[in-house]
């Protein structure tokens, strides 16, 4: 979920719009927003995106002072009733709220037994919950630092008390929140992309802090009532970046970016002697650890087990990458001196946070490798390894994927070769070719289109496999295909398929077949005879040297191991495609979110 608030501007309404369709990215599912003036706060809730909010709010509604919410339903189905902005019993409270409270329903039953409640959610409990403390004789700031100690759970939250139009009180516990400050206005947004349209100055908050924030000026205080003082930074994101342009989706256009992409990186990670670099302290740690753990979740995890083969080749030191909602609890016997890497494109994964956390309380180090400078895990790893990629919109995520695996290309290189290990691997002239080659599959989309129609615009299911490397692309593969266009797709490493899976191919079964590796190109393809002599029908990505006759797709050659790096553009495009002609959503398909700032 994301949130949104202003206070102080005449076009509260429109500001706190446009800030939550930038959040969409965040979920979906439903959204509201409350105004507050003269007549008292009213609220605007709907089922659906920000353009079915939108259609409902009164035009002739203005205000100053408004928060506002988009939902990625956690407790409750979507629905206007379970959306926010929600209030409590009298109305006098409103309150938007992204993350989850564990301990509601004790709270509830503890403290709430006589209160009817509206919805479904956890928020409402919280609402109801200080306006009881209020209506028990508290003020309303010692009312919501007195439920906030109560809380168990992640929440980023706004709160409008509709008897004091001059503050909104603003709290965080694990979801990110930032106060943006304008000039005679402020303003509150889970990102600062939401509020770039009017700020660019933002103050960070931390857990368990409580901001009042008013027009004029932002009251930092811990939950104890000591006065914090931060300044603020300048957010560096251009407005530009976060918008479509020409192109009719976000997708598209952050496919057609990772040219850029990987160009912008060894621009930035390149040293003056034309050398690649990374920060000492990072590559002492690295080779300080006898085995690297790294955690993540859905693509940053397929970019991680590619990451391993990178470091393992060139660093030669022992990878094991774990998907971080099963390593919170199913926690492995570590090495002796363990070093954890988080992938995150956000850097706000919740599931990935809690990973970071427990590490800390372990005494261990943690680099963060991201896309967004001072996101969560960026701040409270020990070292952070920027991705550069620019802000990635679309929910699949495409650009952030090859940027991942382009760092965690240079980490290992440079890694490596502090190890005295000779390399006449010259990465910078690889990355280089690879930027290119990438551009070289674009000029073939009509293609790639061509095949997204003839193989997937009608089937119910597709499998992708390959060997080694290719394997860990398929998966991204499918994992692509399933989140936005609704095809059951999955990657299997092709000597597998005989050991159960091809038990269901059927006629006509699309099978994507990656082979751009040498030491297996033979394998492979005899995989695929089994699977046509089932009936499936095959689809053969090779790279140029490798090509066979019949093979449908052929990528540019490029260094054997950076091949995830070429081969995933087809599949990202045959994706795109093959949802398009089904006419899915394309950037914000049913169910997901971009983030997911709850476990
Ligand atoms: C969500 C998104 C995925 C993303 C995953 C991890 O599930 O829908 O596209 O890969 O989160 O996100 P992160 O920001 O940690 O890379």
């Amino acid at each position: 979920c994301g949130i949104v608030g202003i206070i102080g501007n005449p076009d509260a309404k429109e500001i706190l719009l446009k800030g939550l369709e930038k959040l969409e990215y965040r979920g979906y599912d439903s959204a509201g927003i409350a105004l507050s003036n003269e007549a008292g706060v009213k609220v605007f809730k709907e089922k659906g995106r920000i353009a079915d909010l939108r259609s409902i709010v009164d035009e002739t509604v203005t205000a100053e002072i408004g928060i506002g919410h988009t939902r990625w339903a956690t407790h409750g189905v979507p629905s206007r009733l379970n959306a926010h902005p929600h209030k409590s019993a009298s109305n006098r409270f409103t309150i938007v709220h992204n993350g989850v409270i564990e301990n509601y329903d004790l709270l509830k039953k503890e403290y709430l037994a006589d209160v009817e409640m509206k919805s479904d959610t956890d928020t409402e409990v919280v609402i109801q919950l200080i306006e009881h403390f209020v209506e028990s004789g508290k003020d309303v700031k010692a009312a919501f630092v007195q439920t906030l100690k109560m809380l168990k759970g992640s929440y980023a939250f706004a709160l409008l008390d509709e008897q004091n139009k001059d503050v909104i009180y603003v709290a965080k516990n694990k979801s990110p929140l930032l106060v943006g400050l304008g000039e005679d206005f402020n303003v509150v947004a889970s990102d600062a992309m939401a509020m770039l349209q009017v700020t660019d100055q933002y103050v960070e908050l931390v857990d368990k802090e409580i901001v009042l924030v008013s027009k004029d000026k932002v009251v930092i205080e811990t939950l104890d009532g000591e006065v914090i003082s931060r300044e603020a930074y300048t957010a560096e994101l251009d407005a530009s970046d976060i918008e479509k342009g020409t192109y009719p989706h976000y997708m598209l256009k952050e496919i057609d970016e990772q040219p850029l992409a990987i160009r912008k990186i060894i621009q930035q990670y390149r040293a003056e002697d034309g050398k690649l670099t990374i920060d000492p302290a990072i590559i002492d740690a690295v080779k300080a650890a006898d085995r690297l753990y790294i955690i993540a979740a859905g693509t940053s995890y397929h970019a991680g087990l590619l990451g391993k083969q990178f470091i393992e080749s060139l660093a030669k030191i022992p990878v094991e990458v774990h998907v971080a909602s099963e390593f919170s609890y199913n926690m492995p016997l570590l090495s002796e001196k363990p070093l954890f890497i988080f992938i995150t494109q956000s850097g706000e994964t919740a599931d990935s946070r809690a990973v970071l956390v427990q590490v800390k309380e372990l005494g261990y180090p943690a680099i963060t490798i991201t896309n967004v400078p001072g996101s969560t895990l960026s701040r409270e790893a020990d070292y952070t390894l920027l991705l550069h990629a620019g802000p990635e919109i679309a929910v699949a995520s495409t650009k952030a994927y090859t940027a991942q695996m382009a760092v965690l290309s240079i980490l290992a290189e440079v890694t490596g070769r502090s190890k005295g290990y000779d390399s006449s691997f010259d990465l910078v002239h690889e990355l280089g070719i690879i930027a290119n080659a990438m551009e070289v599959v674009f000029e073939q989309k009509e293609e790639l289109e061509t095949i997204a129609r003839e193989y997937l615009s009608t089937t119910r299911n597709a499998f992708f496999i390959g060997r080694g490397i290719d394997y860990y692309v398929g998966l991204e593969g499918a994992l692509k295909l399933k989140e936005i266009s609704y095809i059951q797709a999955e990657g299997f490493a092709g000597g597998e398929l005989k050991h159960g899976t091809i038990a269901l191919i059927e006629d006509g079964t699309p099978i994507i077949a990656l082979a751009t590796q040498e030491s297996v190109n033979l394998s492979i393809r005899g995989n695929v005879k089994e699977v046509v002599a089932r009936g499936a029908n095959p689809c053969i990505i090779s790279m140029k040297g490798l090509e066979m006759d019949g093979d449908r797709f052929i990528v540019p050659a490029v260094h054997e191991l950076l091949t995830p790096l070429i081969s995933v553009l087809p599949l990202q495009l045959i994706s795109y495609y093959a949802a398009l002609h089904r006419d899915c959503d394309v950037d914000k398909p049913r169910n997901l979110a971009k983030s997911v700032t709850v476990e």
